[in-house]
């Protein structure tokens, strides 16, 4: 049987960011292959562009969302997935359209504006038993993996604390406001119409909501939250106490008006018998601390570490790697998905986020909102 992925993206013009990381990171894996698109709504010269320089059929270039799930569900050779890269507000009925006309999604995160349409698309998802991936891509680095392996292996113990942050600076400008002139809603992500309910904490407090519980596996059972809109329509920062289904505590800090931090993502996850401590911006490496031990900093790539996790390293140790090879990993294990699902074998082990992951991210964002409004209560998540 062919080892063929066809897909198509929806968004990703030009002059968008993700959409075109999306592209070189899925580049990575030669089974892959871009062959239609909508890459813009709002401007059909854009999206004829776009698709003249990925050489696309353009045929194969639709001009909206629509057309192409219908067209593309219908032809022999049509996509297998779609990779959806546009603003939040979009996402649900995006992929809802796929999915009703038998293609497999994957979709950029937060997954939607409310748990009510999250849970939807996971329903239509095994309904129709198609495959869903949510793009929390810094699942995809190899030493997340590890640090993953070593969690369940009990390198560290019970885990019993979690210390997550995400910083950054970008939107500081924001709280030095000219006097006489009406905020800026032109950046989507500040604008509670194309975001939802929140800016922060939908775009990057997310990402620490994932990232620990795909290392740890912890579930979060309640949290309490306080965000700072400085003046905003919606949240520049916020601070998230949250409980664990197995009793520990984690405390999570996400910003946008944190000067000198850029994309600052680090983890510590202490347990009873160990740490792990993890940055973003240092992504090859690990500090390893066994208890009563002295700390030491392990990399990808060498015998020392487990083949499994090891494996998806793509780059000799001492090359750094970095972000387009953390989201190729997740459309690597996509694509096999995908030919499995094709061969009819079973799709359960391929480790990309799911789209349950999607519903959690939406539950936690709303129940960090909902704490803010009620005077930082404890919120439970089911
Ligand atoms: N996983 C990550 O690390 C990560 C990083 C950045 C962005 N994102 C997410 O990716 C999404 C896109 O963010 P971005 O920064 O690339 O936005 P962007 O504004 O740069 O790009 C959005 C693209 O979507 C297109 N678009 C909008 N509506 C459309 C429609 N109906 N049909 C076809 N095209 C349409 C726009 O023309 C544009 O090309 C957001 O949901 C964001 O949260 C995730």
């Amino acid at each position: 049987m062919s080892q063929l992925v066809r897909y198509g993206m929806v968004g990703g013009d030009e002059g968008a960011f993700i959409g075109k990381v999306h592209r070189r990171a899925i580049g990575f894996d030669e089974r892959i292959q871009l062959v239609a698109g909508c890459f813009s709504a709002s401007s059909q010269e854009k999206n004829k562009k776009t698709g003249q320089v990925l050489r696309l059929d353009p045929a194969r270039v639709y001009d909206t969302y629509q057309d192409m799930a219908r067209e593309e569900g219908k032809r022999e050779d049509g996509i297998d997935f779609v990779s959806i890269v546009t603003p939040n507000v979009t996402h649900f009925d995006i992929a809802k359209t796929f999915l009703e006309n038998g293609i497999h999604v994957m979709c950029e995160k937060p997954l939607t504006f409310t748990v009510e349409q999250a849970e939807e698309l996971a329903h239509l998802a095994q309904q129709k038993n198609l495959l869903f991936g949510v793009n929390y891509s810094y699942t995809g680095y190899v030493l997340a993996k590890v640090m993953r392996e070593m969690v369940a292996e009990g390198k560290i113990g019970k885990v019993i604390s979690v210390n997550a942050e995400y910083p950054q600076e970008w939107l500081l400008d924001d709280l030095h406001p000219v006097e006489g002139q009406e905020l800026s809603l032109s950046v989507w992500r500040k604008n509670p119409e194309i975001a939802g309910i929140s800016n922060c904490v939908g775009d990057i407090g997310s990402h620490i909501e994932n990232f620990v519980h795909y290392i740890t596996g912890l579930k979060i059972k309640r949290l309490l939250a306080t965000v700072n809109r400085f003046g905003q329509p919606l949240d520049l920062n916020a601070n998230i106490l949250v409980e664990y289904d197995n009793g520990a505590n984690g405390a999570y800090w996400c910003s946008q008006v944190a000067a000198g931090t850029l994309n600052a993502l680090a983890v510590r996850i202490y347990g009873d018998e160990g740490s792990l401590e993890w940055q973003q911006e240092n992504p090859d490496y690990v500090r390893y601390t066994p208890r009563g031990e002295a700390p030491r900093t392990l990399t990808r790539g060498n015998g020392y570490l487990k083949e499994k996790a090891a494996a998806f390293s793509q780059l000799p140790t001492g090359h750094p790697e970095g972000l387009h090879v953390a989201f190729g990993n997740l459309y690597q294990q996509f694509a096999s998905a995908v030919i499995a699902h094709r061969e009819g074998q079973p799709t359960d082990g391929f480790d990309f986020p799911r789209v349950q992951d999607g519903v959690n991210g939406v539950k936690f964002i709303h129940a960090v909102i909902n704490s803010a409004k009620n005077d930082s209560a404890w919120v439970h998540i089911n």
